[in-house]
């Protein structure tokens, strides 16, 4: 697999991914999409070929060499941001077992962003006896998990009681839903429905008193005073090329 830094002519700078296997590059798409739908930081992607993407650069730098050999007090004020809850929804719902410090940023402000979902593998899930789709095996490695579930005394991963309102879960159930297209699309249904399931499960776990996740703030275009500029040109018919 490559990495690189790409520096555009028009001062933006871009990483483009190239990697070994198609499923890498599906990993990375489809976890992007998931992170798009409920505002978790992790980067756009644009896939540009099987085994080619670009992505957007993430800010800071990687949390290993902020805080070098970072310890779990060391970790707790950026696992505890908002971003880093968001973080855990995906690492829990997508069995992530590859968040280690280089793999996730920190940027001023203590703000945190995920990158390298290329080995994520949802795999197929399994449900408890009450129909509870369980945490995925490895899950509790990332820091970010600890959120939602915890490693029992036989090394199993089990979901525990959080923070969310149930309101709060089920707006997150909603988007993951609406994603199932996109999953379909590229052969994954069966990984967008482990993630919904997941998703259930922490909403059955959901405590909180009230609801505090903010509702998704839908993207919109930045007018700019260029623009303003033209349109007023375009009353200038005078300006117009005669037909
Ligand atoms: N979206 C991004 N924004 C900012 N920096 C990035 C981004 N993606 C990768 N990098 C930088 O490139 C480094 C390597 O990228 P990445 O972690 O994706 O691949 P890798 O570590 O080589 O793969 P793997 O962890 O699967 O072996 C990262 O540690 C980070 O410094
Ligand atoms: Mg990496």
């Amino acid at each position: 697999m490559s990495v690189e830094r790409l520096y555009l002519e028009n001062g933006s700078v871009v990483i483009r991914k190239v990697m070994t296997e198609d499923r890498f590059a599906d990993a990375e798409e489809l976890v992007s999409i998931f992170g798009q739908r409920i505002d978790a930081p992790v980067p756009i992607v644009l896939r540009t070929d099987a085994r080619e993407l670009y992505m957007e650069l993430m800010p800071g730098r990687p949390a290993g060499l902020v805080l070098p050999g970072l310890s779990a007090e060391a970790a707790a004020p950026y696992v505890r941001t908002v971003g880093g809850l968001l973080l855990g929804v995906i690492d829990a719902a997508t069995a992530n077992d590859d968040r280690h410090e280089f793999n996730w940023q920190i940027s001023d402000g203590g703000l945190v962003w995920g990158i390298d979902h290329a080995s994520v593998d949802v795999e197929d899930g399994v449900e408890n006896d009450d129909g509870i789709m369980l945490p995925g095996a490895g899950s509790s490695s990332s820091p970010f998990a600890e959120h939602w579930l915890v490693r029992n005394s036989s090394w199993e991963e089990t979901w525990k009681t959080n923070a969310l309102h149930p309101l709060d879960a089920e707006r997150l159930i909603k988007q993951a839903i609406s994603m199932q297209g996109e999953f379909q699309a590229r052969g994954y249904d069966h990984w967008w429905l482990v993630i919904v399931k997941r998703l259930e499960a922490i909403e059955e776990y959901a405590k909180g008193e009230t609801p505090w996740l903010k509702p998704r703030q839908a993207a919109r275009p930045t007018i700019l005073g260029e623009c303003n500029s033209r349109s007023s040109k375009s009353t200038d018919h005078s300006a117009r090329p005669s037909k």
